[in-house]
């Protein structure tokens, strides 16, 4: 007998900046991640302010679910995807994000996407900015440190859920808000660059900027969520962070406190104030730490509380270890913090840690009480397409297998668990790297890291395999 629910929402996330292409037809325009060249593990990806002749710029044609979505949608419905994580090209619609009038080319071409899986009964679960920020907005107001942007967002919003209803139930306002606590998570997420040209991770860190960006970007995903349940009752509204599970690096208590610290502002600042409605009682403690100083209006209390969310979901890849001792703190991955001892590491150093998974759950569930979704999880590798022409992806499995498992593990400990869309479910190009050899897909994509490729598709063994998982609701792994 099944542990997981009877309505447990499998499928699989993307988002349209990694995998849409199609960057300038009809009208789009440029997002952050359009300004964005392909990079490797070991050559960062840069933010370049002018487009320059010659320079693979990823995002553009990306894995072009523009002109597969079809066919992408087939091997999805083949998979028994119940439900499908995608994002709406924010500059698709509106192409500088200050227009009054949305582009019709670009709602219909979500209009098709929606049409397209209602007819295998697939529900869509949307983000609505990931990490495609107009790059307009940026020139104009530093990304999200300008409070216009709340408006220009609403506005987009209005426009969708309008045009959408009765299609998409599930949406999410931001996609991993919580990078923008980060210095370099924050470029793609609150766009607080303008002006600058380099090196992804040469970003200036500017923590003024960032969390006056984090403070408006919480204004604007409340008043959404306010005017999707005042105007949609059936819209159900999430919130998206990455999850970092970190541990003490040892058991000396002055390690355990730092850990706290690190979750409070890593993994508990952006979600309290999305579940709860107000700033925890230590954010001061963050800002003063970092000497910020937060700009707030009157009203802003009043909008915080009037948007809460309906259920939490989050990214989950891998965990690190917090120790008070500044030089052993180290680089465990992209997420900060150590290695650790007990945990293998994928090829790009994130930790592989599914009882992680499980703990991660448990903190968020105990916590909130609210419905929970994992929306993206997997193993970014290199495939090599065998003599036989098939991509035997037994270490995909693997991983999957044992986060899955963990996963059942919460639901048994306790845990609402809604549902799962494994990262990446079909290639795209990488959101750290620019890469296309850093793959996640059950289906590969023939496109590679110097811009060939003929787009076309084949599945991997996971693809059979996660087929046989969804079919058994998670009892056959
Ligand atoms: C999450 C993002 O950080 O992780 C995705 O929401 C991203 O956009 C995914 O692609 C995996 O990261 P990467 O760098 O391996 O693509």
């Amino acid at each position: 007998m099944s542990i997981l629910r009877k309505d447990f929402l499998w499928g699989g996330a993307t988002a349209a900046n990694q995998y849409e292409g199609a960057w300038d037809v009809d009208g789009k325009g440029a997002s952050i991640s359009d300004h964005c060249t392909n990079g490797s593990h070991t050559s960062p990806k840069r933010v370049t302010i002018n487009f320059e002749e010659g320079t693979l710029y990823p995002s553009r044609e990306a894995t072009d679910f523009y002109h597969h979505y079809k066919e992408d949608i087939a091997l999805a419905a083949e998979m028994g995807f119940k439900v499908f994580r995608m994002s709406i090209n924010w500059t698709r619609i509106f192409p500088t994000g200050m227009e009054d009038k949305p582009l019709e080319a670009g709602l219909k071409f979500y209009d098709n996407v929606f049409d397209e899986l209602k007819k295998y009964n697939i529900e869509p679960l949307v983000t609505i900015s990931h990490y495609e920020m107009p790059y307009a907005l940026i020139e104009k107001y530093n990304g999200w440190e300008g409070r216009e942007c709340i408006n220009y967002f609403y506005h987009y919003c209005e426009t969708i859920f309008e045009r959408y209803k009765g299609k998409v139930k599930y949406w999410l306002t931001f996609n991993e808000i919580n990078s923008g606590t980060q210095a370099i998570g924050s470029v793609l997420s609150t766009g607080t660059v303008k002006g600058f040209d380099g090196p992804l991770y040469e970003a200036p860190d500017k923590p003024q900027e960032r969390y006056q960006a984090l403070h408006h970007q919480f204004l604007a995903s409340a008043r959404v969520i306010k005017l999707a349940h005042e105007k949609y009752p059936d819209y159900k509204m999430g919130n998206m962070c990455i999850f970092a599970t970190s541990y003490p690096m040892t058991c000396n208590p002055e390690d355990v406190l730092a850990n706290q610290e690190f979750m409070r502002k890593m993994n508990w600042y952006c979600s309290d104030v999305h579940v709860r409605g107000k700033y925890p009682s230590y954010a001061k403690k963050i800002w003063d730490k970092l000497g910020v100083n937060i700009k707030m209006e009157p009203e802003d209390e009043d909008i915080l509380k009037e948007g809460k969310v309906d259920f939490y979901t989050f990214s989950y890849y891998m965990s690190s270890c917090i120790s008070a001792q500044a030089d052993k703190s180290g680089d465990g991955n992209i997420i900060g913090g150590a290695p650790n001892p007990y945990l293998e590491a994928s090829d790009w150093g994130w930790q592989i840690d599914p009882t992680g998974l499980r703990y991660a759950l448990n903190e968020i569930y105990d916590r909130y009480e609210i419905p929970v979704m994992v929306v993206e999880n997997g193993l970014g590798a290199r495939d090599e397409i065998s003599e036989d022409g098939k991509i035997h992806d037994s270490y995909r499995i693997d991983y999957l297998k044992k986060h899955i498992k963990a996963m059942i593990g919460a639901v048994q400990d306790g845990v609402d668990l809604m549902g799962y869309t494994p990262w990446g479910w079909i290639d795209v190009v990488s959101a750290s790297t620019g890469e296309m050899a850093k793959r996640y897909g059950f289906v590969y994509v023939d496109k590679y890291d110097d811009g060939t490729g003929d787009l076309s598709r084949r599945k991997k063994d996971s693809f059979e395999w996660y087929k046989k998982v969804i079919a058994s609701n998670g009892d056959e792994l």
